[in-house]
C-alpha cells in the first residue's frame, strides 16, 4: 500500500501546490499532466563559459553559513528595499542584497533614464547588431543605477495569440527570430556587466487567468491559475526554442511564469525546470520566480527554483515559503543541503561570471518614490535618508533609440511613390495618436491608459519617459525646415474641422491611429491586459474612413502592440501608404519622421496581418472552462501559430481569400527594389550525431559539519528587525513554532516524489551536454549564399530571409531558419550568407527524446518575405547523414 500511496502522491506534487496542501485530493485524470523529473540537476563544473566563475563561487559559497546561503535565495519582501526585487545581504562579507529591476524597455520607476523601443519593434529591424546594441545600452543604464539583474528579455509570451497583452515586450511569434532576439539581448545586457533574465518560462501566452487572485479581483470565480497544456514537440520546436538560444548565449537568470503548464505551476514544475531547462538545456544560471508565482516551499526547491521573488508568500504578508522555512527545511532534511548549495552556487557563479564583485556597487535610486529623501524600507516607511541621487544614465542612447524605432517601422503600402515625402506643399496630421497625453508622458501609472501617442504599452514592463517626442512635434519641425504648410488636429473626434482641413487642395494627410494592451493587473477600456479585439481603438477605423472620403492622399500610421485589422480600408485607393510603427519609445516622432522622409530604410513585419481575428486560429481564453478549477488552455494548434498557421490554411485551401493574410510575416516595402540571384549552398558532409552519454558528478555539499540544532539559527540580538522583512533566522527553538506552519512536520517521503533528494550521480540525457543542449546541435551543416542586387535608384536595406521545408506529415510548410539585414547602394550587389545548423534542420522526436533530422527531402527557400521566395534548392546530404 505504501508504495502505491507514494507514487500517487508523487503525481499529486507534480500537478500543483494544492496537491501538496491536501495530498488526498484525487487528481482529475482527464486533465493534462506533467511528469515528475527529479532530482534537480546541480551545476556542471565542465560547462562552457563558467569555469573561472564557478571556482570562485564555489570557494565563496563554501565559506557561507546556512542563513547566509538562504539569504541569497530569498527576497526581503515586497517594497522591503529600493529595487522591485532585493535578496537578503551578507553583511559579514560586505555584500549587499542583489538588486533586481524591471524591465524590457528600460529601467522601471526611475528618472533620468531612457525608454527604448519595445522588443517587438526591435525584432522588426531584423538587425542582430542593433538588437545587441539596444540591449547593451539598456544594461549600461541599469548599471549606472546600481541594478545587478535586469528583468529582460522576454520570449514568453512569444505571441501565440495576436491579442496577447504582453506580446510587445517580446519579439515575434516566430521562434527563430525571437531566439536571435533573446541571444543578442542576453549578450548585450551581460556585456554591460548586468545579469540578464530570460522570462517568462514558459507558456505565459495570455494575461487572463495567469494568476487566480488577479482573476478573482476581475470577478472570475476560479481558485487556481490557468494551465497552458503544451505537448512535448510543440514545447521544443516553438515555446522553448528561444529560451534555448538564451541559454546557449549564456543568459544568467530565467524567470518562471505565473500560470501552470500541464496543471503544474510554472515555478514548481519539475519537468520544466529540472527536466527541460536544467537537465536538457544545461542551464547553469539560476531560476527566479515571477513576483508571487511561488506556491510552495520544499516542493518548489525540489522542482528547481533557486530564488523566490519578491520573497513573501503574498505581498507584505511577512511570511515566506523560504527564508526561515528554507533554513528549517535544510535543518530537518526535507531539502537536502546540496540543493541549497546548488541554489547559492548558481547565483554566485552568475554574479562573478557577469563581472559583479562583492561589495557590489551602490544602488542610487528607489523604485517607490522619485523624492530625493525617503525610506529605504518603503513597505514600512523606515530608514529615511537620501535614496534618489537622480543619476542621469541616458548617455548617448537617444540616437540609437531613434534608429532602432525607425529601422523597425514597417512600410506596408506605398502607392505611386507617395513616400518618401519631399517638401510636401501642405501636410495635415490627424489623430490623437500624433499628440501628447494631456497628463504628460508619464501621467498614467504604469502607462495604464491610451491617451495621446502610443509610445509605450502598460504594465510592469514600463519605464518613465525622460521626454517623449510626439509625431506632431517632429513632423512640424520638419515642415518648418522645408517651408511646408503644416496643420494638425490631435483628436479623433473633431469631425467637421478634420474634414474641412483634409479636403483642401493638395493635402497630404497623415492619420495616426493605435491599439494598446498590457499586463493583466491593469484594465484599460475593459481590456484586461489582453486586447478584447483586433480593431483600432478610439474610433480609428471610422476616422480613417472619414479622412479618406475627403482626401485622396491619406497615409496611415499605426502604433500598436501587435497586428490590427486593416481589412476595411487598406485597399481603398485613397489610402496611399500604411506604416506600422509598433511601440517606439521616447524618440517616436523623430523615428517616424526619418522613415516618412526616406532618411532611414524601414523594417519587415515580425508577425502576420490577417484579415479577421478568426483567421489566426488562436484566441484568448477569456471564460473559465473548468468550473472553479484552473482554466484549461489546450495549445492544440501545436506549432501552427502565425505564418505557419496561415501557410497551412493556404496550402489546404488556396481559394479561401479570408484565410490568407493581408500582409504576410516578413513582409515590408523599401524605397528601392531588389533582385535575388545565384543561390548557392555548400556543405552537407554531415558527421553522425552522437547522443550524450554518461553521468553527472555527485551533488557537491559545500559546507561540512553544519549544526542542525535550531538553537544555532535564532534571530540575533544585535539586528533590529524590520516589520514584514524576511530573514533566514528562526524565532523559536521549536521548529514548528519557528515555521508558523500548522502542517509543519511532513517528511520528504510524505510529499516529495521518489528521487527528489537523491544527490548521487545521475544519468545524462542524450539531448543534453552543454548550455543550449547537445553541442552538436550547433554544428553548421550547410552555408547558404545569395546575391542581392539593388535595382532601384536609392540606397536601401534588404532583409533576406531563408526558410526551410523540413518535410513530413503535419509539419509547417516552411520555417524561418536564417535572415540578415544588408545595405545595398543603387545598382550594386552584395552576397548574403547564412549558416544552417543541425538544430535548424531537425525536429523534436518525442519517441527518441532528441532532435532528429528526418528522412524527408529538405528544401531551402530564399527571398524577401515568407511568401515571396523567388529562389529555392534541395539540400544534398552525403550518405550516412540521417540519424
Ligand atoms: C505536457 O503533456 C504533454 C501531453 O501528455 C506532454 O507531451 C508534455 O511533455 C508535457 N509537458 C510538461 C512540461 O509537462
Ligand atoms: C540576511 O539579510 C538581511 C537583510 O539584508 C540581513 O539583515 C541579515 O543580517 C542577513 N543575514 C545574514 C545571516 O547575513
Ligand atoms: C512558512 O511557510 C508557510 C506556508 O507553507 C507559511 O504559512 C509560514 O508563515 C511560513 N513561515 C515563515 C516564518 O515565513
Ligand atoms: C521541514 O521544514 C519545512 C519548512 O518549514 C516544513 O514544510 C516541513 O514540514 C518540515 N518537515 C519536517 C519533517 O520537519
Ligand atoms: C550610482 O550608482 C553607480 C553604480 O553603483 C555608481 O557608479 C555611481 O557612482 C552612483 N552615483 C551616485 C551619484 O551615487
Ligand atoms: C495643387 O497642385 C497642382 C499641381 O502641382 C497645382 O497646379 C495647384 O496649383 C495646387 N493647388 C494649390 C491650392 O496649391
Ligand atoms: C475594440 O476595443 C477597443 C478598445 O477597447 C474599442 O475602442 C473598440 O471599440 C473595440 N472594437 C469593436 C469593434 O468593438
Ligand atoms: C465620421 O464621420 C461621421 C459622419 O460625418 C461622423 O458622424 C463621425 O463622428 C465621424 N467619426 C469620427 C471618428 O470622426
Ligand atoms: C477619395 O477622395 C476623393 C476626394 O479627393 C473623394 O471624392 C473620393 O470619394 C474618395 N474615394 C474613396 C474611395 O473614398
Ligand atoms: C522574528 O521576529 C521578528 C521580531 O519580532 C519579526 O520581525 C520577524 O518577522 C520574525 N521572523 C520570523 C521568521 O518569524
Amino acid at each position: 500500500m505504501k508504495g502505491s500511496l507514494v507514487s500517487a502522491l508523487a503525481a499529486l506534487v507534480a500537478v500543483g501546490d494544492v496537491a501538496v496542501a491536501t495530498p488526498m485530493t484525487p487528481r482529475d485524470d482527464a486533465l493534462a499532466y506533467s511528469p515528475p523529473h527529479y532530482p534537480s540537476p546541480w551545476m556542471n563544473p565542465a560547462a562552457e563559459d563558467i569555469k573561472y566563475a564557478y571556482d570562485r563561487a564555489r570557494a565563496f559559497v563554501s565559506g557561507l553559513t546556512l542563513p547566509e546561503k538562504v539569504n541569497l535565495t530569498t527576497g526581503v519582501g515586497w517594497m522591503g528595499e529600493r529595487c522591485v526585487g532585493n535578496t537578503g545581504s551578507i553583511p559579514r562579507l560586505g555584500m549587499r542584497g542583489l538588486c533586481l529591476q524591471d524591465g524590457p524597455v528600460g529601467i522601471r520607476f526611475g528618472d533620468y533614464n531612457s525608454v527604448f523601443p519595445a522588443g517587438q519593434l526591435s525584432a522588426a529591424t531584423w538587425d542582430r547588431v542593433l538588437i545587441n546594441k539596444r540591449a547593451r545600452a539598456m544594461g549600461e543604464e541599469a548599471k549606472g543605477k546600481g541594478i545587478d539583474i535586469l528583468l529582460a528579455p522576454v520570449a514568453g509570451p512569444i505571441g501565440r495569440i495576436p491579442a496577447g497583452g504582453r506580446n510587445w515586450e517580446g519579439f515575434s511569434p516566430d521562434p527563430y527570430l525571437t531566439g536571435v532576439g533573446m541571444a543578442e539581448s542576453a549578450r548585450g545586457i551581460r556585456s554591460a556587466g548586468v545579469i540578464a533574465t530570460a522570462k517568462h518560462f514558459v507558456g505565459n501566452e495570455q494575461e487572463h487567468f495567469r494568476q487566480a487572485g488577479e482573476a478573482q479581483g476581475q470577478g472570475f470565480d476560479i481558485d487556481e491559475s490557468m494551465s497552458s497544456n503544451i505537448d512535448d514537440k510543440t514545447m521544443h520546436e516553438l515555446y522553448m526554442w528561444p529560451f534555448a538560444d538564451a541559454v546557449y548565449a549564456g543568459v544568467g537568470a530565467v524567470m518562471c511564469s505565473y500560470q501552470q503548464v500541464n496543471n503544474s505551476y510554472g515555478c514548481q514544475n519539475s519537468k520544466l525546470l529540472n527536466g527541460l531547462l536544467k537537465d536538457e538545456l544545461g542551464f547553469q544560471g539560476f531560476v527566479m520566480s515571477d513576483w508571487q508565482a511561488q506556491h510552495t516551499g520544499v516542493a518548489s526547491a525540489a522542482a528547481g527554483l533557486d530564488m523566490t521573488m519578491p520573497g513573501d508568500t503574498t505581498f507584505n504578508s511577512g511570511d515566506s515559503f523560504w527564508g526561515a522555512n528554507l533554513t528549517l527545511a535544510v535543518l530537518n532534511g526535507t531539502v537536502p543541503a546540496w540543493r541549497l548549495d546548488d541554489m547559492a552556487l548558481r547565483i554566485m557563479t552568475t554574479v562573478f561570471n557577469t563581472g559583479l564583485e562583492p561589495p557590489l556597487p551602490e544602488i542610487n535610486f528607489s523604485s517607490w518614490t522619485l523624492d530625493t529623501v525617503g525610506p529605504i524600507h518603503a513597505s514600512v516607511g523606515e530608514n529615511v535618508e537620501v535614496i534618489n541621487q537622480h543619476v542621469n544614465v541616458q548617455s548617448d542612447h537617444a540616437p540609437l533609440i531613434r534608429e532602432v524605432a525607425a529601422k523597425g517601422t514597417v512600410l506596408l503600402k506605398n502607392e505611386g511613390g507617395v513616400l518618401p515625402l519631399n517638401k510636401p506643399k501642405f501636410l495635415a496630421v490627424i489623430g490623437e495618436d500624433a499628440g501628447p497625453n494631456p497628463r504628460g508622458p508619464n501621467g498614467c501609472p504604469d502607462r495604464g491608459c491610451d491617451d495621446g501617442t502610443l509610445a509605450m504599452a502598460w504594465g510592469s514592463g514600463t519605464s518613465n519617459f525622460p521626454y517623449l517626442v510626439t509625431p506632431d512635434q517632429a513632423l512640424q519641425a520638419q515642415a518648418l525646415e522645408d517651408g511646408t504648410r503644416y496643420e494638425s488636429i490631435l483628436s479623433n473626434y473633431q469631425n467637421a474641422a478634420t474634414r474641412a482641413l483634409v479636403r483642401q487642395d493638395n493635402a497630404t494627410t497623415i492619420v495616426f491611429v493605435n491599439a494598446d494592451s498590457g499586463e493583466g493587473y491593469i484594465a484599460v477600456d475593459e481590456n484586461l491586459g489582453d486586447r478584447k479585439n483586433l480593431t483600432l481603438w478610439k474610433g480609428g477605423d471610422e476616422l480613417i474612413k472619414n479622412v479618406t472620403s475627403e482626401c485622396a492622399n491619406t497615409i496611415v500610421v499605426i502604433h500598436s502592440t501587435g497586428p490590427v485589422l486593416l481589412t476595411e480600408w487598406y485597399d481603398n485607393p485613397n489610402v496611399t501608404a500604411i506604416l506600422w510603427a509598433g511601440v517606439p519609445g521616447q524618440e517616436s516622432g523623430n523615428s517616424i519622421t526619418d522613415v516618412l522622409y526616406g532618411r532611414v530604410s524601414p523594417g519587415r513585419t515580425p508577425f502576420t496581418w490577417g484579415r479577421t481575428l478568426e483567421s489566426y486560429g488562436t484566441a484568448i481564453l477569456d471564460k473559465p472552462n473548468n468550473g472553479g478549477g484552473a482554466p484549461q488552455d489546450d495549445f492544440s494548434e501545436g506549432v501552427f501559430i502565425d505564418y505557419r498557421h496561415f501557410d497551412r490554411a493556404t496550402a489546404r485551401n488556396p481559394d479561401d481569400a479570408d484565410a490568407a493574410p493581408i500582409y504576410e510575416f516578413g513582409f515590408g516595402l523599401s524605397y528601392t527594389t531588389f533582385e535575388y540571384s545565384d543561390l548557392q549552398i555548400s556543405g552537407g558532409a554531415v558527421r553522425e550525431y552522437t547522443p550524450t552519454e554518461g553521468e553527472t558528478i555527485e551533488a557537491p555539499v559545500l559546507s561540512e559539519d553544519v549544526s542542525t540544532d535550531p538553537a544555532d539559527y535564532q534571530f540575533p540580538t544585535d539586528i533590529r528587525p524590520i516589520e514584514q522583512f524576511l530573514y533566514p533566522f528562526l524565532n523559536s527553538t521549536d521548529p514548528e513554532k519557528a515555521s508558523r506552519d500548522p502542517k509543519y512536520g511532513q517528511t520528504a517521503e510524505e510529499f516529495l516524489p521518489p528521487g527528489a533528494t537523491d544527490g548521487s550521480p545521475q544519468p545524462l540525457l542524450r539531448s543534453s551536454g552543454q548550455p543550449g543542449g547537445n553541442p552538436q546541435l550547433w554544428e553548421v551543416l550547410f552555408t547558404v549564399s545569395v546575391t542581392i542586387t539593388n535595382t532601384g535608384d536609392v540606397e536601401g536595406d534588404e532583409v533576406p530571409q531563408v526558410y526551410v521545408s523540413l518535410g513530413g506529415d503535419d509539419e509547417p510548410v516552411r520555417v524561418l531558419r536564417g535572415f540578415g539585414r544588408v545595405t545595398v547602394p543603387p545598382g550594386e550587389s552584395v552576397v548574403f550568407k547564412t549558416d544552417l545548423t543541425r538544430r535548424d534542420l531537425s525536429g523534436w522526436d518525442v519517441e527518441v527524446q532528441d532532435w532528429v533530422i528526418n528522412e524527408h527531402e529538405k528544401t531551402v527557400w530564399v527571398g524577401s518575405s515568407s511568401r515571396n521566395l523567388p529562389l529555392s534548392a534541395t539540400l544534398e546530404f552525403d550518405e550516412g547523414t540521417y540519424e
